[in-house]
């Protein structure tokens, strides 16, 4: 049983955000979902102060061994999400990390403060691969960059943080050191590498994106080694535990992320391949747990 930021949780298995719609799962599979829940915690799709349309299609560019998305992070805004889909996210029978994006500290300061007075929240994620509206660049990106946002915000929530940092800067670990020192109870890694898709077909012009959103972000297969570097980079640099995901799609994958330092693997695009992926690794991993006698945290 991982412990994790103050939560017994009963197996190291979570979603990524933003790749397991739940409230449709539940709709699809019914009772069975929730009586078998494949996730040890679950993690909401990122939301924004404000309501956001996303980015226009296409969305999603298939490659050899992954995923291109430019989604553009889609969502209802902090109000909407509060009002429609927390009820239904309270009622899954495992804790919920709600997932944040702001591009100023005001913002993500009045995303903390609004989930700081909702029970139903057991801790909150920061995607903090967000452009900062001043600078152009992510946040996530400069470690100074984030340390000043986390020490203007730390404080505006008593929950449990988890950093989500983006895989796209020069060294990561240097990023989740800077994390850590600022507050961060948590990291989690990586999110998806940004990615070009050329347009394609007889009309494409030479250089065209075919993404709505220019480019997007590699997720899936094609990323697990540098999820495995990354996630051990950052391990061995922090005291705080490690989220770790990118291109799970098996027990063993998961071990290999616990055996880089993880202490919770999370799975993401795999589940669009196969909607029962999360509960087939949870359960992967335990035989393969029980059968090496690792990892059986
Ligand atoms: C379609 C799609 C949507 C995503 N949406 C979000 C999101 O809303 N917030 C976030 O922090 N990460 C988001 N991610 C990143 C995943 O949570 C994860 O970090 C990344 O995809 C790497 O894991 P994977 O290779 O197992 O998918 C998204 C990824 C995909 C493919």
């Amino acid at each position: 049983m991982p412990s994790f930021c103050g939560l017994e949780l009963e197996h190291p298995i979570v979603n990524g955000s933003g790749t397991y719609d739940v409230i449709a799962a539940r709709r699809a599979f019914g009772e069975a979902l929730i009586e078998s829940f494949p996730f040890s915690a679950f993690v909401s799709k990122t939301i924004t102060l404000e309501p956001r349309a996303g980015n226009p299609p296409p969305r999603l560019f298939e490659t050899p061994a992954g995923l291109i998305n430019s989604i553009g992070l889609p969502n209802k805004g902090l109000q909407g999400y509060l009002e429609r889909d927390l009820p239904e996210l309270a009622a899954l029978p495992v804790p919920l990390i709600t997932n944040v994006m702001g591009s100023t500290a005001a913002e993500i300061a009045a995303l903390l403060e609004a989930v700081d007075d909702r029970d139903e929240i057991a801790a909150v994620e920061l995607n903090v691969s967000c452009p900062n509206v001043r600078t152009g660049l992510d946040i996530g990106a400069d470690p100074r960059e984030l340390a000043a946002v986390l020490d203007a915000v730390r404080r505006r929530t008593s929950k449990p943080l988890i950093v989500k940092l983006t895989p796209n800067t020069a060294d990561v670990a240097l990023v989740a050191e800077a994390a850590e020192a600022s507050g961060a109870d948590a990291v989690s890694l990586i999110n998806t590498l940004r990615a070009f898709a050329p347009a394609v077909g007889p009309d494409a012009v030479a250089g065209e994106a075919w993404l709505g959103g220019g480019t997007g972000g590699l997720s899936g297969p094609a990323i697990r080694a540098v999820a495995l570097a990354q996630v051990s980079a950052v391990a061995r640099r922090v005291t705080i535990p490690v989220v770790g995901m990118g291109g799970v799609q098996s027990g063993a994958h998961a071990a290999q992320m616990l055996g880089a330092g993880a202490t919770l693997v999370a799975v993401g695009t795999e589940s669009f391949r196969d909607p029962a992926a999360g509960a087939r690794i949870r359960d992967e991993l335990r035989d393969f747990s029980a059968k090496s006698g690792s990892f059986a945290r």
